[in-house]
């Protein structure tokens, strides 16, 4: 029987170099988008999705990730006296059960691959879930629920998976897929390359940043190879799983904004405030006049 997933994976760890200056002090995941950092989109995914282990790989500059998640004592007290019970039930909201989460550092920017390896032992041999943060999927039923649902009856390793321009893949991921079988959510994986240049991707099918990775990926890891841009990448060792066990993608109901980019990080603030019905109708009222101002 398929190991039901209860851990999660958040690596919290780069620079965020493509947002500064506002990344200066401030972990780039903790950019909002609208009124929510990106990392509480990420962890609320992953709650929806019945994780109950929540590791965090940080590095430094990252320890607002930890305050934010933490009882903020001040706060509580200023709200309470205030009677500001809305907010209160909020803030309560973000805070992770005590015991179910975990910090550790990954002290060199060695690559996604590393950053996941970071936490080899607190995982152990189950299955667990990788979200990126900067990957923000706005969708009806949460991406990772969609696929842990899935999982639970193919089991093996899977990864979230869209359509790209072909231009575009050398971002990404790329998934060299097999024939469809039953289901046309799931793409069996004969192969997975790392940014390859468009003539030599094997297809435009992306990984986009959810995965539930099977814990033998851990002994690949230990290779502790490079691959594209001289890091470890997740991506190499999960290619040395295909063919040992069901290799999935995962065609997610959703739809996926970039926010470690910055038109992609804008096109997110716009589409969840449209969510919003609090917000929905100023937006649609001053939206036309930039854009007829431009
Ligand atoms: C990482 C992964 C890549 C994946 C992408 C999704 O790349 O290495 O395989 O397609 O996330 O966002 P990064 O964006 O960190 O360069």
């Amino acid at each position: 029987m398929t190991k039901r997933v209860r851990k999660a994976i958040f690596p919290v760890g780069g620079l965020g170099t493509r947002f500064l200056p506002a990344t200066k002090a401030m972990p780039k995941e903790m950019l909002p988008v609208v009124d929510k950092p990106l990392v509480q989109y990420a962890v609320e995914e992953a709650r929806a999705a019945g994780i109950e282990q929540f590791i965090f790989v940080t590095g430094r500059g990252k320890q607002a990730i930890e305050d934010h998640f933490d009882h903020s004592y001040e706060l509580h007290q200023v709200l309470s006296q205030r009677e500001k019970y809305d907010l209160l039930a909020l803030i309560a909201d973000i805070r992770l059960p005590a015991g179910s989460v975990t910090y550790t550092r990954q002290p060199e920017a060695l690559g996604l691959g590393h950053a996941v390896w970071c936490a080899r032992d607190l995982v152990g041999n189950e299955p667990f879930a990788v979200l990126l943060a900067d990957d923000l999927i706005l969708s009806d039923q949460p991406c990772l629920k969609q696929m842990c649902e899935a999982h639970a009856s193919v089991g093996g390793s899977m990864v979230a998976v869209m359509d790209v321009l072909p231009e575009h893949t050398q971002r990404y991921g790329i998934v060299a897929p097999g024939p469809i079988g039953g289901d046309p959510k799931l793409v069996p994986v004969l192969g997975l390359v790392e940014k390859p240049k468009p003539e030599a991707a094997p297809s435009t099918l992306a990984v986009i940043g959810r995965y539930i990775i099977d814990g033998a990926v851990f002994a690949e890891l230990d290779r502790r190879e490079t691959g594209a841009g001289g890091e470890i990448q997740l991506t190499d060792a999960l290619a040395r799983l295909i063919g040992r066990q069901p290799f999935h993608g995962y065609r997610f109901a959703g739809e996926r904004f970039d926010c470690g980019d910055k038109v992609g990080f804008l096109e997110a603030q716009l589409a969840f405030a449209l969510q919003r019905p609090d917000l929905a109708d100023h937006v649609k009222a001053f939206l036309p006049r930039y854009a007829a101002s431009t």
